[in-house]
């Protein structure tokens, strides 16, 4: 049976002020979602809250995974039940190996029972699956021997991100991406990567200014948030219409949001 991500009437807080304001949204394993809005309008916040990150506080609503409610559960919980979020600024950590971090990942996922200190996939299983994903996945099989996102380019932030869904095979990915610092040859990792990858097995939700991404990975449905809510659903044709044509259509249909997104301008200025 399909899993199947529902999230109902979310309102977020980032310290007092509300950022999400009702958001609606169901997702079902298999499915190809993009999520468009302009800057500002809740989209990283939305991502961030689904990973269960600490500063993203829910006043109310409910995410739920198959009918449980995992509103409440820490990160690493949520990605044993089969949540990915690829962030959109990933962290260094040094002194941590890339293969390190994956088979320290895939043991959590794939046990989700396991203990802290409790033992590791075994290493001959690990790398021989590591070495096939690579060579599948076209990435050169040095890359696992360096440290994690340390001095990475824009395209190796990439591999990394689509080594991990080819290897924790989560079944709801996010993947939050920004413009700025992204190459075309990083665009073009993500994009083939995501196409590769995605299917019946996963359900996604794009955050992304690239183009490329949604030509490669057609979204069944387009959601467009202005200030903190969902306010039009469409199909891949929504997306392309917003490419090209930009948000002011999108402020004339929905005045109430549209004010509202100018009353916190100032505020988003000086928090900045
Ligand atoms: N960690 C944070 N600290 C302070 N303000 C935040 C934080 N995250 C988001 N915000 C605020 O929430 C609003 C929505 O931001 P964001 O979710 O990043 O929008 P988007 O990703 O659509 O550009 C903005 O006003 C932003 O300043
Ligand atoms: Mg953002």
């Amino acid at each position: 049976m399909s899993a199947t991500l529902k999230i109902t009437d979310l309102h977020v807080n980032v310290g007092e002020t509300p950022i999400l304001k009702g958001v609606n949204l169901t997702i079902r394993q298999g499915e190809i979602h993009a999520l468009m809005g302009p800057n500002g309008s809740g989209k990283s916040t939305l991502a961030y809250t689904l990973a269960g990150h600490p500063k993203y506080e829910i006043t109310s609503g409910k995410i739920e995974l198959d009918g449980r409610d995992i509103s409440e559960l820490d990160p690493c919980e949520r990605a044993r039940l089969g949540m990915f979020l690829a962030f959109q600024y990933p962290v260094t950590i040094p002194g941590v190996k890339v293969a390190d971090f994956l088979r320290h990942a895939m043991t959590n996922v794939r046990n989700p029972e396991r203990k802290e200190g409790a033992e590791l996939m075994p290493m001959k299983e690990f790398r021989q699956e590591l070495r096939q994903t690579m060579t599948e996945l076209n990435i050169d099989h040095e890359f696992a021997r360096r440290y994690l996102n340390d001095g990475f380019s824009g395209g190796e932030k990439k591999r990394m991100e689509i080594l991990q869904l080819a290897l924790l095979k989560p079944k709801f990915a996010f993947l939050d991406e920004t413009d700025s610092g992204l190459d075309s040859d990083a665009v073009r990792v993500v994009s083939e990567g995501l196409a590769k990858l995605s299917g019946p097995q996963m359900g996604v939700l794009i955050i992304t200014h690239h183009r490329k991404l949604l030509e490669y990975n057609v979204p069944q449905f387009t959601h467009v948030m202005l200030a903190g809510r969902i306010v039009e659903t469409g199909d891949a044709k929504l997306a392309h219409e917003l490419y090209s044509n930009g948000y002011a259509g999108v402020r004339e249909r929905h005045p109430q949001e549209a004010a509202e997104e100018e009353a916190v301008k100032p505020k988003v200025v000086a928090g900045v």
